[in-house]
């Protein structure tokens, strides 16, 4: 089966050249089988024409917590009263997850994996982390893996309240990593004074890499620390936040494979600086975006968002904003068929009730996002309108 989607007045296909005008491209099974004008495009079983409005790569969400249960509204609103975040409400969610039914976390995961979806997010990664016990640890990686793209083990979220922490991290190399494993393919470490230090985040790194896990590490978020120097001596994929950098961070960034990948509504919601991914791209860092969607320090799915604020507060231009919340949220996870457009990629694309990709961020909060295909597949969007003219 294959679709032939014409009358793209804008492609940004994250190709160096730069985006093309008056497209059109082929899909066929799950993948890209043609890009190119409009005029030459070859015929297919399908034929969609979007009458000129903008198409781009979908987004790449490499950061969310989303195995979670409960709420924390109230601990939103007395932030907005002027209560600093400390990462402490995490054991909050952790009761209400452990209290949770597997169905109950799968439903609650693929409700808000489907509201991503609607909004033009076609790869997602998520996080173990809310379980913080062999079995709930064990449980939310193997529901993570049977919905999301991509999972992550964040054993070494938080030491659990009433727990000694050493003999905790003991468990998260140990007997809680051998019961993740067959479920995920990355490990996490929150690295940040009230978590985990320089030298427990080291251990965990390094179980997780004997295990043949890939690495990320959670770092930079509440104050400068050791996190991205640690993430960057691992080989890590990526080191999120990254909110308060030294010079020495961002020039061990820029000198590294390893991804920075910033996450602007968290930063805005916990009341924090933006993390100063101007300063990473002009030194040569690879930049990402994520929205880190989780019920604590930023409730949002919403990559357009994090698109509009790069653009509108942390001074990247559109192209910069987009290319980090697709191609660079692809090398976050270290993957070269996902946040491209090009023959043979995974046919993941987005189109916006816009003619150019500028108005996400001209028109912020504006739900653009008109039709979305995931592995060659429509999305129903929420209004499921005929593209046609
Ligand atoms: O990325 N930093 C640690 N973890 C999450 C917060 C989770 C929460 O507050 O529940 C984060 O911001």
């Amino acid at each position: 089966m294959s679709t032939l989607i014409t009358g793209i007045g804008e492609l940004t296909t994250n190709a160096p050249d730069g985006p093309l005008h008056d497209a059109a491209v082929v899909l066929e099974g799950e993948r890209f089988a043609w890009i190119g004008p409009a005029r030459s495009a070859p015929a297919a079983d399908d034929q969609v024409d979007i009458g000129g409005r903008a198409a781009l790569p979908g987004w790449v969400d490499s950061h969310t917590h989303l195995v979670f249960a409960g709420d924390r509204t109230a601990e939103f609103e007395a932030r907005m009263a002027g209560q600093p975040y400390r990462a402490g409400g995490i054991a909050t969610t952790v009761a209400a997850t452990r209290s949770a039914s597997d169905e109950q976390l799968s439903a609650n995961l693929r409700r808000h994996v489907i509201e991503a979806y609607r909004q033009g997010t076609t790869c997602l990664e998520t996080k173990t982390g809310y379980g913080l016990s062999v079995p709930d640890e064990a449980r939310s990686a193997r529901i993570a893996a049977a919905i999301a793209d991509e999972v992550t083990y964040l054993g070494a979220h938080l030491v659990p309240p009433g727990a000694d922490a050493e003999t905790y991290v003991d468990l998260v190399c140990g007997d809680m990593l051998d019961a993740v494993a067959p479920h995920v393919r990355w490990a996490d470490v929150f690295c940040e004074t009230g978590a985990f230090d320089e030298d427990q985040s080291d251990r965990v790194l390094r179980a997780a890499a004997a295990r043949g896990l890939g690495l990320r590490v959670h770092g930079n978020q509440l104050g400068t620390g050791p996190g991205v120097q640690l993430a960057v001596r691992h080989g890590a994929a990526s080191v999120d936040h990254c909110t308060y950098l030294t010079d020495a961070d961002v020039e061990a960034l820029a000198a590294s494979d390893t991804v920075a990948t910033v996450l602007p509504a968290c930063d805005l919601s916990t009341r924090q600086p933006l993390a100063p991914a101007r300063a990473l791209l002009d030194a040569g860092a690879t930049v990402a975006l994520a929205t880190n969607a989780n019920p604590g320090s930023s409730y949002t799915t919403s990559m357009a968002y994090c698109v509009a604020t790069a653009v509108l507060q942390m001074g990247l231009s559109i192209a910069e904003a987009v290319y980090a919340a697709t191609a660079a949220g692809a090398k976050a996870l270290r993957r070269d068929d996902v946040g491209v457009v090009e023959v043979g990629a995974r046919a993941d694309l987005q189109v916006l009730d816009a003619p150019s990709a500028t108005h996400i961020a001209y028109r912020p909060g504006v739900p653009l996002t008109l039709a979305v295909w995931r592995s060659g597949q429509r999305i129903p969007t929420a209004e499921w309108p005929n593209v046609t003219g």
